[in-house]
């Protein structure tokens, strides 16, 4: 089996290439992988094997056309992970999401209709779906993103699944909550506390922080992704999620905890703009098709990464210097 996957050096994208470089799901054992990487600010090689015979790294755009009809015949499925991913940066600039997320992915899904791709995964977010004060949506939820990241994302989404409904493609779309572990960048909220903290210096709440989010870690959302490649229905949406609710005080408590520091070291910060209140997704679906669970639990799944966090500076360390973190 030859898998093609995009934005496989940034956090999830490499958590899913070396889970599958390790034979950790029997379904693709062996499997060989194309990782297609722009390496832009979240993208790290490093992420990476240096070397493994069945790993190919390519540095290059999603949007570029010729480079995708170059690479892609001759794979059984994409995983389309490449994104730009950062909400906070969407609200200072939103052209590069639009540029990447919508146009990239449609160069991407024709450039695979083109040379006879198998099965396409699009690697979509619970954001496009808004913000929910009670219950949780299913997949058949409209659509109201709120950030230009998640208006971004849902309108990769739909054109995803335009894809097969006009095309015939064999497309599976994946909606996940938020994810956290090893190799994420130090930007995003617990790689950034935790760092910080390590670094004795303060971590910034934003608003009341009320802000609710499902924690998923991220081998179980490449877990789900990995059951929809193999089992899910083409042109079906799968919610993946299941991890723990928490609000952002809920978070920063245990993290506070875990990192010995207390709440001296909390600068409440004006809230994000359109800051969504709370994520939730019904996972009945993945469930009971595709027999997934999570399996970390919130209190290992953070433990382990505080300890990843300690253990690694030397990974995290020039990556926030770089970006002025
Ligand atoms: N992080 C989460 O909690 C979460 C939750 C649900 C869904 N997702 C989705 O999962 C995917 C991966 O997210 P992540 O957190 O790993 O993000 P990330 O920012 O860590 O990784 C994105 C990767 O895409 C690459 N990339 C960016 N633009 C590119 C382009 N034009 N061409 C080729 N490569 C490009 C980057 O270099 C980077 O390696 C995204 O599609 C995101 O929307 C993320």
């Amino acid at each position: 089996m030859q898998i093609f996957v995009t934005g496989g050096a940034g956090f999830i994208g490499s958590a899913y290439v070396r889970a599958l470089l390790q034979d950790e799901y029997a379904g693709a054992a062996g499997a060989s992988v194309t990782v297609l990487d722009l390496l832009s600010y979240s993208g790290n090689r490093d992420n990476l094997p240096v070397s493994d015979p069945r790993l190919r790294f390519v540095q290059g755009d999603i949007s570029d056309s010729d480079l995708l009809r170059e690479l892609l015949p001759g794979h059984d499925a994409v995983v389309h992970f490449a994104a730009e991913s950062h909400v906070d940066r969407s609200i200072s600039g939103a052209m590069p999401f639009v540029t990447t997320n919508v146009l990239g992915t449609q160069a991407l899904l024709d450039a695979a209709r083109e040379t006879g791709v198998g099965r396409f995964v699009h690697v979509s977010t619970d954001e496009v779906y808004g913000s929910i004060d009670e219950g949780s949506w299913t997949e058949t939820w409209p659509l109201a993103p709120n950030s230009p990241y998640a208006a971004s994302k849902a309108g990769s989404d739909l054109m995803a699944l335009a894809a097969h409904r006009t095309h015939g493609m064999d497309v599976v779309v994946t909606r996940c909550s938020n994810n956290y572990g090893e190799y994420q960048f130090p930007e995003k909220v617990i790689p950034l506390f935790v760092t910080n903290l390590m670094d004795g210096k303060q971590i910034p709440l934003y608003g009341d922080g009320g802000n609710i989010r499902d924690w998923l870690h991220v081998s179980d959302h490449c877990r789900g992704i990995q059951a929809v490649l193999e089992k899910g229905r083409a042109g079906e949406v799968y919610n993946i999620g299941g991890g723990t609710e928490l609000t952002n005080r809920e978070l920063t408590e245990r993290l506070l905890e875990a990192c010995g520091a207390g709440w001296d070291m909390v600068r409440p910060v004006a809230d994000r703009k359109g800051h969504d209140r709370r994520y939730s997704l019904d996972i009945t679906k993945i469930s009971e098709e595709l027999g997934y669970a999570p399996q970390v639990t919130v209190e290992e799944g953070l433990a382990a990464t505080v300890a990843w966090y300690r253990d690694n500076r030397a990974w995290w360390e020039p990556l926030k210097s770089r970006a002025g973190l």
